[in-house]
């Protein structure tokens, strides 16, 4: 079944793209993964100094399920890429020659000045990457020197670093929002007054992923201490798919959508879309399953096609949207199906009379 999309004249082999982050680290992982059958990938954000970006160990740290032991949030404190721009961009190279068909989006980031942006966009786009995302969203480190979500916060230096960006870039440009905002419109707007032709929502969420009782140290904890960082994998989701949806209600048409945040099956990647996704994009899912996860994402997705009658992945892009509404019209719509009654039974009384956990139950819709 053919699963490709076109999204801002990128022709995506399938919607499957990996997250920036570990998954596209270096070449040889891009390859990997393009050989498994991913039809693209953003690599692990670059920027013109290496030499300042300086990890630490550990880095990550997760959030159990009490029953299962199953990774439920996953918190990271990693910075950008530290390698070299120039041996990034022999990379770049190499991989559009040995995978024209794949799309690779380079995600850049820099310091607060025009120049550095724009020679940054410059040296990338030579290589022949299909389209860049800004990140704008990195939630920790690199905040310290006013880059990542630094930018992403306040509007009016997203939208003028898009600028600096789409002036000289001649390929696509999507901007990468953080959530760590109130209302994720207002920065996506930003970018897209700035020339953006796409957004990509979320980045992580700012996060402490837990306190060690034994030696009170919050985690991650390096060599005794701690910054809060970002959180991710599927205890995210219901906060990225509301952004998502907010977005795909308020931006102007023609305007992409790639969602991220917690995506882990195709059952996941499915609710983005029908959101208003064009693309997905799966970080910790592939840290947690590795690149093989691809073969269900695919089959998944096939079999919801054929079962519902969908010809092409762009016909299911936005197809839940509608289905939002207000409050106010909930309440009405229910009392002309007559079921007004069935809307009081959360009143007091009610709520005595049983057990807590068996009101809850009752209304609850999944
Ligand atoms: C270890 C780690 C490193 C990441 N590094 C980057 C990065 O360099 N640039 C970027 O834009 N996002 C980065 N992210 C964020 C992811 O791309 C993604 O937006 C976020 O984790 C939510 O998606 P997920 O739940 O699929 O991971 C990173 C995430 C993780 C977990």
């Amino acid at each position: 079944m053919d699963l490709s999309i076109t999204v801002n004249g990128m022709k995506f082999p399938n919607p499957f793209v990996l997250g920036s982050g570990p998954p596209g680290t270096n070449a040889r992982v891009l390859a990997k993964s393009y050989d498994a059958g991913w039809g693209g990938a953003v690599a692990k954000t670059v920027s013109l100094e290496s030499a300042k970006v300086v990890n630490v160990v550990p880095r990550y740290g997760k959030l159990r399920s009490r029953r299962t032991g199953e990774v439920i949030g996953f918190e990271n404190i990693e910075l950008i890429s530290d390698r070299p721009i120039d041996v990034w961009l022999d990379e770049f190279r190499q991989i559009k020659k040995e995978y024209p068909n794949h799309i690779l989006i380079a995600s850049i980031m820099e310091e607060y000045e025009k120049s550095r942006w724009q020679e940054l966009t410059r040296m990338v786009q030579e290589t022949g990457v299909d389209g860049f995302e800004l990140n704008f969203s990195c939630p920790h480190g690199m905040t310290e020197r006013k880059m990542g979500s630094e930018m992403g916060e306040h509007p009016d230096l997203t939208e003028e670093v898009t600028s600096w960006v789409t002036e000289v870039a001649t390929i696509p440009v999507w901007a990468k929002m953080t959530p760590n905002i109130t209302n994720i419109r207002e920065p996506a707007l930003a970018a897209v007054a700035g020339g953006a032709a796409g957004i990509s929502a979320i980045n992580t969420i700012l996060s402490v992923i837990g306190v060690d009782l034994d030696t009170l140290r919050p985690m991650p904890t390096v060599e005794g201490h701690c910054v809060p960082g970002g959180y991710s994998a599927q205890a995210v989701r219901p906060i990225a798919l509301r952004m998502v949806s907010q977005l795909a209600l308020g931006l102007p048409d023609g305007i992409s959508i790639s969602g991220i945040g917690g995506i882990e099956n195709s059952h996941d990647a499915l609710e983005f879309m029908l959101l208003g996704s064009s693309t997905v994009q799966i970080c910790t899912g592939v840290m947690l399953q590795g690149v093989k996860m691809i073969e269900e994402l695919q089959e998944g997705v096939e079999k919801f096609m054929t079962d519902k009658g969908f010809e092409s992945v762009q016909e299911m892009v936005g197809k839940s949207l509608p289905y939002f509404s207000t409050h106010m019209d909930l309440v009405q719509k229910m009392k002309t199906a007559k079921r007004s009654k069935a809307g009081e039974a959360s009143r007091d009384n009610e709520w005595a009379q049983k057990d807590i956990t068996e009101k809850t139950a009752e209304l609850t819709s999944n």
